[in-house]
């Protein structure tokens, strides 16, 4: 099968992607953290010709995307811990988890049944473009068949779901490159981290007034998905953490100055903001080139490593 056209974002490009969403399509954009596949959130067939696209298990609720704060209103309930994230936070790479308003569109399908939704402001141009017109919550999982490598590039994006989408809005290298800090404000409980991201928690607990806790590792899948696998955001390689060298038939991935300079580096110089945007384009490269086996030098668990080890761990855990 042929794969969508990927688009420069002219105001023609945009209203295109619009009317293909409205009409139950998927369109892949851009967004500052990685790029996702957008289905209309209010219309259950298009949420599940999307999960069906990434082949994920439907158990796994999906996040919805919205263009600000009024609309985000409508959709979740926010507590003043919530409130406080979402004034300083977005737009921007975090998505809250809320008690679904009764006045949500998401369809249940979106939301895997639960009573709580996820709800994300993101930054990027773009995907501010399509979400103001369409004028309504947009699902936008990371544009990856489930359990692969997320895409930060649209070569990428056309790799992965390439034939399942009407079209691609090119929107450049995303500049986050790990997916959004997942935080969850519910009702009678400690706000929680249930995926670590560019906003660390002591950002995360100053800004809402409170410690916030979590996440130890594999705890968003026991708590939200029980029975799904920790393995994910996997290259085709297999994957060796803290690794000081490459063994035989390995290649290595580097980290900071003391890597060999032969090798492919995250960040020459030791900066974790910069290796985070380049983590899964490079593993990608080292997987299009055959590697059987990816060794990854250590990365500090300070700034953007803390979110960058705990995909790491995913995509070194067993398979099945
Ligand atoms: O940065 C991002 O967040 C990207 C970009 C494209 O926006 N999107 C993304 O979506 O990563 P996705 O679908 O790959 O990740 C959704 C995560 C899943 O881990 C899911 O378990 C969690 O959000 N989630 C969704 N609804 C939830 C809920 N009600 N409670 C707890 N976790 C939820
Ligand atoms: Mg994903």
């Amino acid at each position: 099968m042929s794969s969508a056209p990927i688009l420069d974002p002219s105001d023609a490009a945009i209203a295109r992607a619009a009317a293909a969403l409205l009409a139950g399509e998927l369109v892949a954009l851009p967004t500052e953290t990685v790029y996702g596949v957008a289905g209309d959130a209010t219309n259950a067939d298009a949420v599940a010709r999307l999960y069906a696209a990434k082949n994920r298990p439907s158990f796994n609720p999906l996040i919805a995307h919205v263009a600000d704060l009024a609309n985000a209103s409508r959709e979740g309930v926010f507590d003043e811990r919530a409130y406080a994230l979402a004034q300083h936070c977005w737009p921007g790479p975090l998505t809250l988890v809320l008690p679904v308003q009764q006045t949500s569109g998401v369809c249940q399908l979106a939301r895997a049944g639960l009573d709580s939704i996820a709800l994300r402001i993101p930054a990027h141009p773009v995907a501010q473009a399509v979400l103001r017109a369409v004028a309504r919550p947009l699902v936008a999982p990371s544009a990856n068949r489930s359990g692969r490598l997320s895409p930060t590039s649209t070569s990428a994006v056309a790799e992965e779901l390439g034939d399942a989408l009407a079209l691609i809005l090119e929107g450049g290298p995303c500049r986050v490159g790990v997916e959004s800090t997942i935080v969850a404000a519910l009702p009678d409980q400690p706000l929680r981290v249930l995926r670590p991201g560019a906003f660390d928690i002591d950002m995360i607990s100053r800004i809402a007034g409170e410690r916030a806790c979590g996440p130890e590792v594999g705890q968003e899948e026991r708590v939200i998905a029980s029975g799904q696998l920790s393995s994910h955001y996997a290259p085709d390689a297999s994957v060796r953490l803290n690794a000081l060298k490459a063994k035989e038939g390995e290649v290595l991935l580097g980290f900071g100055p003391e890597a060999p300079a032969d090798a492919v580096n995250l960040s020459a110089t030791g900066d974790t903001t910069e290796a985070a945007a380049n983590l899964y384009g490079l593993l990608r490269q080292l997987d299009d080139a055959g590697a059987k086996t990816i060794a990854v030098m250590p990365i500090p668990e300070e700034g953007l490593g803390v979110a960058i080890n705990d995909r790491l761990r995913r995509a070194a855990a067993p398979r099945d």
